[in-house]
């Protein structure tokens, strides 16, 4: 990956505006647009509501969301919102494909916790091309129990959103998917964060919040400081851990998300200080002011995530042997097929699902497992506990050549999901089933 030069200032991403005052209602259009991420030359590009990714949409748990959604894109789409807890009809799974100048409506009820999650398009076999060319945006969830704790959430201030991207450009500087596509996942050598190429982010001494998505099509990111400071890890992709975990570096497979805190205070601002990847390519350079905010004090205690006794105990119910590279990826064993129900489960009721990565002939490759409309608890890695960083709500969970790692999962609503791969390039190659909530 090329290092950041630092040459422009980090693109953040609008806050959407709901379309009343009296209630959250969204409008989210997926289009076409022109996007001059290099200067002088227009790149072609998808975004929602604008030209290129999209703007921020902001929850509250207990309230009801509408949102409208209008594909003005020449190609179906649907909207997906991944990390959500919402009824199957309303996921925007491949089934929910709204074809070119329709629309839609959904309305929901908001009913999990606090976090970061995103929102990204999910037609069958199409994903991987559409969010290449830039349909992501992220949601943030707000809850009572946020609200109360002392954490930096100053929006564009001292709490950034980082959408994580590799793409690589043509000579005319285009988004060329058809002439880069990897079967195995796409990979660019230029890092965009928020769209933003060369990018530098400025930050009072104080501490700053950084939401992180992994929304690249392929990439995995082992995120550092170039300083050898540490950071605070606070939260999970589904919600807050219960306590900071501090962190050397930290490792995020496609879709997932953690939030982190770093202390400018402590960190000597003459240096270059950067957020870097393991091989030292620079990401992120920071700019430190000497502007420093009033001091806040990251709780000990931010949740009550557990895992308890009786969901130790319970049994694997569900088993899911993830396989193969290339094209020749399966969930045990099969590709995907719309018309097929891998899985039903109970509304309300904890099974217990076991992921297998089985290695092929060349060892076989990382695969990032999701599931839609849930988020789930880790409750082991190879029989162990999970590391402190993973004791907390998750959705996506890597899985690496040989491990088998176990989810205690739980739907709250009824439907038809996905579970996949997340490796844009494998669910659009069959890696992915179906699992019917009753
Ligand atoms: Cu991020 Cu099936 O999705
Ligand atoms: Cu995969």
């Amino acid at each position: 990956l090329d290092s950041s030069s630092g040459d422009n200032e980090l693109n953040i991403p609008p806050v959407l505006k709901s379309d009343s005052t009296e209630e959250t209602k969204y409008t989210v259009r997926a289009k076409m647009g022109e996007t001059e991420i290099f200067d002088g030359t227009k790149t072609q590009t998808y975004g929602y509501n604008g030209d290129f990714l999209g703007p921020v949409l902001q929850f509250e748990k207990g309230e009801t969301v509408t949102i409208n959604l209008i594909n003005e894109l020449d190609v179906g789409t649907t909207f997906h919102w991944h990390g959500l807890k919402i009824p199957g009809e309303a996921d925007g799974g491949p089934h929910n494909v709204i074809e070119p100048g329709e629309e839609d409506t959904i309305k929901f009820e908001v009913t999990q916790e606090a976090a970061t999650l995103w929102f990204h398009p999910h037609p069958d076999g199409d994903t991987s091309e559409q969010v290449y060319k830039g349909l992501a945006g992220l949601i943030y969830i707000e809850d009572e129990n946020i609200k109360e704790l002392d954490l930096p959430d100053d929006y564009g201030k001292n709490d950034f959103p980082l959408i994580f991207q590799d793409r690589t450009f043509d000579e005319d500087k285009q988004l060329n998917y058809d002439a880069v596509m990897n079967e195995d996942g796409t990979v660019g050598d230029v890092s965009l964060i928020n769209g933003t190429v060369n990018p530098k982010l400025t930050v009072g001494q104080e501490k700053v919040r950084l939401r992180l998505l992994n929304g690249s099509n392929a990439r995995n990111y082992t995120f550092k400081m170039n300083t050898g400071d540490t950071f605070a890890q606070i939260a999970t992709d589904g919600g807050l851990l219960n306590e900071p975990v501090e962190m050397e570096e930290l490792t995020l497979t496609p879709s997932e998300r953690a939030e982190i805190v770093i202390d400018f205070s402590k960190i000597d601002d003459e240096r270059d200080v950067a957020l870097v990847n393991d091989s030292d390519d620079i990401l992120l350079p920071f700019e430190v002011t000497d502007e420093a905010a009033a001091e806040i004090d990251i709780p000990d205690k931010m949740n009550q995530f557990s895992v308890t006794e009786a969901e130790k105990d319970l049994p694997v119910t569900k088993e899911v042997e993830l396989f193969g590279m290339m094209d020749m990826v399966t969930i045990n064993g099969k590709k995907f097929d719309p018309e097929r129900i891998d899985f039903t489960q109970e509304r309300g009721v904890t099974e217990v699902w076991e992921i297998y990565n089985k290695p092929d002939m060349m060892g076989g490759m990382i695969h990032p497992f999701h599931i839609h409309g849930a988020q789930f608890k880790t409750l082991s890695r190879d029989g162990e506990a999970p590391p402190r960083n993973e004791r907390g709500w998750k959705d996506t969970i890597s899985v690496s050549p040989d491990e088998t790692v176990r989810l205690a999962v739980q739907f709250n609503d009824k439907g038809v999901y996905m579970f996949h791969c997340h490796i844009l390039e494998h669910e659009d190659n069959g890696m992915m089933g179906q699992i019917k909530v009753e």
